[in-house]
């Protein structure tokens, strides 16, 4: 089965050389050296360990994160599966529990006794400061302008709880100040020479086991929320958060052809937004075109106290939709992966381009 699934990668990576070689995608992209990833725990491979393991400090310029087959999905980020299917680098910045700006809604990680670290205060710099370094004379970061993609998939934590689902985002300020720094996190990149960006929208969070309300068999409490039930009204969460994802999803379609086509914010670069809403909605109403075995789309593989204590796995993983109540699974990974290499080649209808 993995095998399979490897191999449709494979066929998928060399496809993105051959078919983009030439101009004439609608991503334009030659060929793929290196991906750089911004984002949370959907994307995060050890980086927010480094900082559980160090006393809350920062990893040094020049930190080479490590590839872990152990993260939140249960196994590989969709991140790694693509950069090891299309022998592309990756630096991957994203930060488990972190938002895209700690100036709009920081959520307190007690392990560190701070905010956890954030895409715009954190992540962006830590990208900048680590590709101007140099090792010798040889630049840290291999960032060949046009092989070189930056993706962003950032917002599970922030439209969450702890977040703007429960009204703790700092007093003031709204969703759309969470949009707004997605696209100044672009701006600083493009300055430091990005050119291609793929903008993964929010994932039908509505759907997860922890925001699903109890229409949909979600929960009373989860390990990411052991007190859902004290916070309020279940189904009004969901509605809430379903809400929320539809809009800004929706505002993602219209402000991103704003700002690159008719603003022209970012002068010759190359825009996907790639739906991985769509996509994940997708599996969770044809379970059976994507997962094996009996599918189970509002279950979850790893069952676990209220803790994080005493987890016990279900029985073939491949199954499920969801690794835990917060988390997509490792097959729901790869299915990421597989359609961002699509994104890539410029054929994906998951996807639409934009450049200027
Ligand atoms: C919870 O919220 C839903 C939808 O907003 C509402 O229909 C329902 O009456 C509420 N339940 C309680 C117990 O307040």
């Amino acid at each position: 089965m993995k095998g399979t699934v490897f191999s449709e990668l494979l066929a998928l990576a060399l496809s993105v050389r051959v078919a983009s070689a030439g101009r004439g995608s609608a991503f334009g992209l030659r060929d793929l050296k290196s991906l750089v990833t911004f984002g949370d725990s959907y994307t995060d491979e050890s980086r927010l360990g480094y900082f559980i393991e160090n006393n809350g400090e920062a990893p040094p310029v020049g930190w080479e994160s490590p590839a872990s087959d152990s993260t939140a999905s249960g196994g590989l980020s969709w991140a790694r599966i693509v950069s090891n299917s299309a022998g592309a680098e990756l630096y991957n910045y994203a930060i488990s529990g972190g938002v895209c700006s700690n100036k709009v809604s920081p959520r307190h990680f007690d392990a560190i006794n701070a905010p956890f670290p954030d895409v715009e205060g954190y992540e962006i710099p830590a990208f900048i400061a680590d590709s101007h370094h140099k090792v010798g004379k040889k630049p840290f970061l291999n960032l060949p302008r046009h092989e070189t993609v930056y993706a962003m998939w950032i917002g599970t934590n922030d439209v969450g709880n702890s977040a703007f689902l429960t009204d703790e985002q700092i007093k003031g300020k709204t969703l759309l100040d969470y949009v707004d720094t997605i696209y100044s996190s672009f701006d600083k990149l493009y300055k430091n020479g990005a050119r291609y960006f793929v903008l993964m929208n929010l994932a039908p969070l509505h759907l997860l086991p922890q925001y699903a309300g109890p229409e949909l068999d979600g929960p009373d409490a989860t390990p990411f929320w052991p007190n859902k039930a004290e916070a309020g009204n279940a189904t009004a969460f969901h509605e809430r958060i379903k809400e929320n994802v539809v809009t800004l999803n929706e505002l993602f379609k219209y402000k991103t052809p704003v700002e690159v086509t008719f603003k022209r914010r970012y002068k010759g670069a190359n825009f996907a937004l790639f739906d991985t809403s769509a996509l994940i909605t997708d599996i969770y109403n044809n379970p059976n075109r994507y997962l094996k075995g009996t599918p189970n789309v509002r279950g979850w593989i790893n069952n676990c106290d209220l803790t994080g204590g005493n987890c016990e796995k279900a029985d073939c993983p491949e199954s499920y939709l969801w690794f835990d109540e917060l988390h997509p699974s490792v097959r729901t990974s790869e299915i990421i992966a597989e359609n961002f290499l699509a994104v890539l080649n410029g054929k994906s209808k998951y996807a639409t381009y934009y450049s200027s």
